[in-house]
């Protein structure tokens, strides 16, 4: 074993989850999922809508139990050792869980009490709270009054009150204009700077790509990938070659000069816009060269990576034959 990889192994762990299965009657949720999350970092869980993402959540939270497999989080056994499981993670879930019929101010302190708080801690934390998502002047309205956005910033706040060491984050910018969305993400990145991990899930790709450090696909109950952003983009293949020919009339024939030297299929994406996978980048002076040749003339040529849209779109196409949930 090399030295990096030792050092890997020693890692500390805040979720570590091997085989989780979770059925409800004969379907099966989550299928034999394994997990693991270094402490400190940001997690993303992406996948299509009934892919098992808020069920993983739900098992390593201990709101429901794995039928099988086991978890473990910060080490602690989620079975047996469920009640300081507990103390140590907080949870947003994909539905709100304050109280409709208090203010946001009274929500915030009766959670940051029911977290041990002190009366005097509990306001400290929720005056910053209101202040960070921007809720200050409506503290005293009651939740019922509140608009759907307004209600997500109180439940991610609520959720955030005692800053504990495992965060989980069940699709938290949702419906969230883009301020505020972008003032969470800054949010987030100051609680792991404080020492919290995040396990957070989305359904929007940039936003995984953005913070997370790794990042698991999954698609009926099963990891599709997981690794690094780029080591998702990476494995669908090659950055793509995409360029506008300035004549629409030779089009055809800046296809077959490219299709020559590239040696694969290109593709024309509407009008005048082509594009064809490319492996070896420096073959692009070779292209410029020949259109130039051929007096051909173009508008705009960039090289592009695969984004996460691709990764989740290519290797979850499967999913659009089959409704993820349907049996
Ligand atoms: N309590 C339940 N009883 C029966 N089936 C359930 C239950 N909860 C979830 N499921 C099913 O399990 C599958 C996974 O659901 P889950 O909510 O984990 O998906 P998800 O990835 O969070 O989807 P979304 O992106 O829509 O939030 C779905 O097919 C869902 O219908
Ligand atoms: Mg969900």
């Amino acid at each position: 074993m090399n030295k990096e990889e030792n050092s890997k192994e020693n890692e500390s762990l805040a979720i570590e989850a091997h085989g989780m299965v979770k059925k409800f009657g004969n379907y099966m949720a989550v299928n034999g999922v394994d997990l693991k999350v270094p402490v400190g970092s940001i997690y993303g869980l992406v996948g299509p809508n009934g892919a098992g993402k808020t069920t993983i959540i739900n098992m390593l939270a201990t709101l429901t139990q794995a039928n099988d497999g086991t978890i473990k989080i910060f080490n602690y056994d989620v079975k047996k050792e469920n009640n300081i499981v507990r103390q140590l993670i907080g949870l947003t879930g994909q539905f709100a869980s304050i109280d409709e019929n208090l203010s946001a101010i009274e929500n915030l302190m009766i959670f940051g009490k029911l977290h041990g708080l002190s009366g005097g801690e509990a306001k400290k934390r929720a005056y910053e709270l209101l202040e960070e998502f921007n809720l200050t002047e409506h503290k005293k309205k009651s939740v019922e009054k509140f608009s759907g956005g307004m209600r997500r910033r109180l439940d991610l706040a609520v959720s955030l009150i005692s800053e504990p060491p495992l965060i989980f984050l069940d699709e938290p910018t949702t419906g969230l204009d883009p301020r505020t969305r972008a003032q969470l993400w800054k949010t987030i990145r100051k609680l792991v700077e404080k020492g919290s991990t995040i396990l957070l899930t989305t359904q929007y790709l940039d936003e995984a790509d953005q913070l997370a450090d790794r990042i698991m696909l999954i698609d009926h109950g099963q990891v599709v990938i997981d690794g690094t952003p780029d080591q998702l983009k990476d494995s669908i293949g090659a950055e793509s070659l995409q360029f506008t020919v300035r004549n629409i009339e030779k089009v055809n024939e800046a296809m077959k000069i490219v299709e020559k030297i590239l040696g694969v299929e290109v593709q024309q994406v509407e009008d005048s816009n082509v594009t064809a996978p490319m492996t070896q980048i420096d073959k692009l002076v070779d292209i410029l060269n020949e259109l130039n040749k051929a007096n051909i003339h173009l508008s705009d040529v960039h090289i592009q990576k695969p984004t996460l849209d691709d990764v989740f779109m290519t290797l979850t196409a499967e999913s659009i034959k089959n409704v993820p949930g349907e049996k």
